[in-house]
């Protein structure tokens, strides 16, 4: 066996692999990592596209944030909860100033299923309520109550999950049946009826939060057509003294070209989680912030919430240091712009491609949708069922071409690193339209 087979042997002989069957797993073995690429043991260059699981926001290898770990290494690496560190309160206060409206207080975990479980427990705790309103296309993290608020598939094997959770149909235009019988807008605005009326039904009495994504993420980058959708989902949480939880775990951090998806709809929500971006990925850290109500609220009532690498020293460093390099490279910007040009890109690979049936996103978070008919939008690969043989060859033909990408269903992502610039993502394209050929070959005319 050469170094790489060794390396891939002794991890899948000793170490689990998430949601497969374990002996399905083909992994690369990283050796190294730079900017937009990793590399394998052989020396074969990967383009990530899916910013590993949507967080290597800043790109790999930063010397600034490798430094500013190294520096709070040497100080002290961790406090217990109840004491503080110069940097704790920091990177509150730059989160204060990142965040929208009066979300300007946080509570810090290790990764974003904890930040959604903290966040649900304060919601339940400040109104006294119990349920939580979330959509069936969302993920929110894989630990129990998480995994049953996110409508994903992946929550099915723990069904029935907690009982307090109540799912609602999502702003699919392309899909969804709501929308086949009137305009985008107007499903829009069915849908938010349906959720008032969710509301009244279950009790208004019962209901603690609406937990949303700030922008989908990888249920397939669904969005609704207008900021209304948003602005009556916060009207409807104001009307029954329910919670409005955005989660930006995967959607903030400049994903989609503003620091938060939530941004794009100019709605101020009461609780938001993060993670991911929040250190890029350099060191693990989630948060929950909270608006001043919900902050004045347990100045006087206990935060029954606790977890021992809350705050955790280094890790509030490397967020520290990912937030400023956001501001100085200017990397939000940069996504936005090249959002603008990749949304027009990706318009012209949808006029070539007839195997491309909706191309959805913004800044640098986008995922495309393969059918086998454009009319009839029959998916290239089922819903929740292994890849189809062209998903298969499309996405090994992406691999063993240097492009790291998520490919999941008919669904293929685009979500580089947001430090890109336009040659490497001309270069990662022209690859992307060739696997596409691929795809147009199984489409049914
Ligand atoms: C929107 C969203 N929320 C929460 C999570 C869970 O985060 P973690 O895997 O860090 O627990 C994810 C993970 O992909 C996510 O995309």
């Amino acid at each position: 066996m050469n170094q790489t087979q060794d390396i891939i042997a002794m991890n899948k002989k000793y170490t689990y692999f998430s949601w497969m069957a374990q002996e399905t797993a083909n992994p690369i073995a990283v050796e190294k990592a730079k900017g937009i690429y990793f590399w394998d043991y052989e020396g074969k260059r990967y383009a990530d596209f899916s910013s590993q699981l949507i967080l290597t926001n800043i790109g790999h290898g930063d010397e600034r944030v490798n430094n500013a770990i190294i520096e709070q290494m040497k100080q002290v690496h961790y406090v217990q909860p109840n004491l503080v560190t110069k940097v704790r309160g920091e990177l509150g206060k730059a989160l204060a100033e990142v965040t929208p409206g009066d979300l300007n207080k946080a509570f810090f975990t290790l990764g974003g299923a904890e930040a959604i479980e903290n966040a649900m427990k304060m919601a339940r705790m400040y109104t006294g309520k119990q349920k939580i309103i979330t959509r069936y296309r969302s993920y929110h993290g894989g630990t129990f109550a998480a995994a049953s608020a996110g409508g994903d598939p992946r929550r099915i094997p723990i069904e029935p999950g907690v009982g307090w959770i109540i799912h609602m149909h999502d702003p699919y235009s392309y899909r969804s049946p709501i929308y086949r019988h009137c305009s985008p807008e107007e499903g829009d605005m069915i849908l938010c009826d349906l959720l008032e009326e969710t509301i009244q039904l279950e009790g208004a009495n019962t209901v603690a939060g609406v937990l949303l994504e700030g922008y989908s993420g990888s249920s397939g980058v669904i969005a609704p057509s207008t900021p209304a959708y948003w602005k009556r989902v916060r009207e409807i949480c104001d009307k029954y003294n329910v919670v409005l939880i955005a989660d930006e775990v995967m959607s903030g951090f400049g994903r989609t070209g503003k620091w938060f998806g939530i941004d794009h709809y100019g709605v101020v929500p009461d609780i938001m989680t993060m993670a991911k971006g929040l250190t890029s990925g350099y060191l693990p850290l989630g948060a929950v912030s909270t608006n001043e109500k919900i902050a004045a609220y347990f100045e006087k009532n206990m935060l029954a919430c606790g977890l021992t690498y809350n705050a955790h020293a280094v890790s509030c460093a490397a967020a520290l240091a990912t937030i400023k390099i956001y501001h100085e490279d200017k990397l939000i910007q940069n996504a936005a712009d090249l959002g603008q040009k990749l949304k027009h890109k990706l318009q012209l690979m949808y006029e070539k491609h007839p195997s491309i049936g909706e191309v959805r996103g913004v800044g640098l978070h986008w995922c495309i949708e393969l059918v086998k008919n454009r009319k009839t939008r029959e998916e290239m690969s089922e819903w929740n069922k292994p890849m189809s043989k062209p998903m298969l060859e499309l996405s090994s033909y992406l691999r063993s071409n240097g492009i790291a990408a998520f490919v999941r269903w008919n669904q293929v992502y685009i979500c580089p690193p947001l430090c890109i610039n336009e040659a490497q993502l001309d270069e990662a394209l022209a690859i992307y339209s060739k696997a596409f050929e691929i795809t147009d070959k199984y489409v049914l005319n």
